[in-house]
């Protein structure tokens, strides 16, 4: 039985540990056609896909390894604040320890930090990796339109028995996934998305996030 649309949002949570299992080519490409559905402002549909499977997802994840390795990294202006304030800063904390905690790493502990953020870089083991990218004159309703087709991606993978993670850690190393995927020069590499199935002897896919209760971001009127 498919999972009703409520029930494929609430059970989607970021995963960070795959199993090797392939996704077969005719559903990915089901799920790619459907998330297209998605709206975006006069209809312009700005969302590239470039997804990566077998020796291409592999040779990326070498090249934005070794770049990690050598701390090649450079981080796109435009995607956090440059200053996260209250709750926001808070939260992120917040997801930060959990994570960490979960798997026993300590404050200060920086090596084991990075050996478990590196893990972004092979797409958590994932089989595929999709990275999105954005015509350069794209601007903030480009980026929501681009968002509403990678929420429906996510929700389609579930329906299907599919995992994610979203990934905007892969905009750190944009130009190295954009000169090794040869990507024209007018595409902005925005974020990625790691797609397969959850492992789920896996201990970092233990993790549950919480949300904050409705009246803290909902203000009813009338
Ligand atoms: C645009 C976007 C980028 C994200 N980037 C990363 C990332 O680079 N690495 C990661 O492990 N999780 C990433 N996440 C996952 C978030 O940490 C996660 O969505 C949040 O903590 C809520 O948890 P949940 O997705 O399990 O509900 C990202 C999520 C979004 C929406």
């Amino acid at each position: 039985m498919a999972l009703s649309a409520t029930e494929a949002i609430t059970s989607r949570r970021s995963i960070r540990a795959f199993t090797d299992e392939e996704v077969p080519d005719e559903l990915l490409r089901t799920i790619l056609t459907d998330a297209a559905r998605a709206p975006s402002g006069t209809n312009i549909q700005p969302w590239n896909l470039i997804v990566l499977r077998g020796e291409a997802r592999n040779d990326l994840v070498d090249a934005v390894q070794a770049a990690f390795d050598e701390g090649d990294k450079k981080s796109q202006e435009n995607y956090y604040p440059t200053e996260f304030v209250e709750p926001y800063l808070a939260r992120r904390r917040k997801i930060g320890w959990d994570l960490y905690g979960l798997l026993g790493i300590e404050k200060g502990d920086y090596d084991k930090m990075a050996a478990q953020h590196r893990k972004n870089y092979e797409f958590f083991g994932a089989p595929v990796g999709i990275f999105f990218t954005l015509h350069e004159t794209m601007q903030s309703g480009g980026w929501m339109d681009l968002g509403l087709y990678m929420a429906n991606v996510m929700t389609l993978a579930r329906e299907h028995g599919l995992d994610t993670c979203p990934q905007a850690a892969w905009q750190e190393f944009g130009h190295v996934v954009h000169e090794h995927l040869e990507l024209a020069d007018d595409q902005q590499v925005i974020v990625g998305l790691a797609l397969g199935y959850e492992d789920t002897a896996a201990v970092v896919n233990t993790l549950r996030t919480n949300r904050v209760p409705l009246e803290d971001f909902v203000e009813f009127r009338g």
